[in-house]
């Protein structure tokens, strides 16, 4: 199973995605791989945010081995499964969508946590210290239920 998970600027919310389902994936030793993208390609190439790899830290989960990139179309083809933090990450991936299979591999990331409720994971970007907090609980829950429901076979 190969997982992305997808932001705006893929250095706040996808990296910090990526790096806690990578880590369970590793402790767990599941047969599974995960990676991340933005929808902008404006932070290509940039370490994640300093306040959010401090939160990671303060978790003690690095994701500073990060680096950001473009979400591309054929990402589709490459990935099982395409999580997105917001409704605007959801329209813009899903614009590159060729076919109804494609679309359907993408899903709102809360949604493993409260189905049907397409509660957005806030973009922490332009705000204090404890939205990047904020943002780490609910991925950490997040990622817990995609190695439950989704990633073990039993
Ligand atoms: P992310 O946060 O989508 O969680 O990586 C953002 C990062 C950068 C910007 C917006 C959101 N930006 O406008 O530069």
């Amino acid at each position: 199973m190969k997982v992305l998970m997808v932001c705006l600027g893929n250095i706040c919310r996808s990296p910090l995605a990526d790096g806690l389902l990578r880590e369970k994936i590793r402790i767990n030793k599941l047969d599974a791989s995960v990676d991340s993208a933005g929808t902008s390609g404006h932070h290509a190439g940039e370490a994640p945010d300093p306040r959010m790899r401090t939160t990671a830290k303060a978790h003690d989960l690095s994701i500073d081995d990060l680096r950001a990139r473009q979400f591309s179309r054929t990402d589709f083809d490459d990935f099982d499964l395409i999580y997105v933090m917001d409704e605007s990450n959801y329209t813009n991936v899903t614009q590159l969508a060729k076919n109804e299979h494609e679309k359907n591999k993408v899903k709102l990331i809360l949604n493993e946590l409260t189905p049907g409720m397409n509660t957005a994971v806030p973009d922490p970007y332009y705000g204090g210290d404890q939205g990047f907090e904020d943002v780490f609980q609910m991925l950490d829950k997040a990622t817990d239920i995609i190695i439950k429901k989704r990633l073990t076979n039993d």
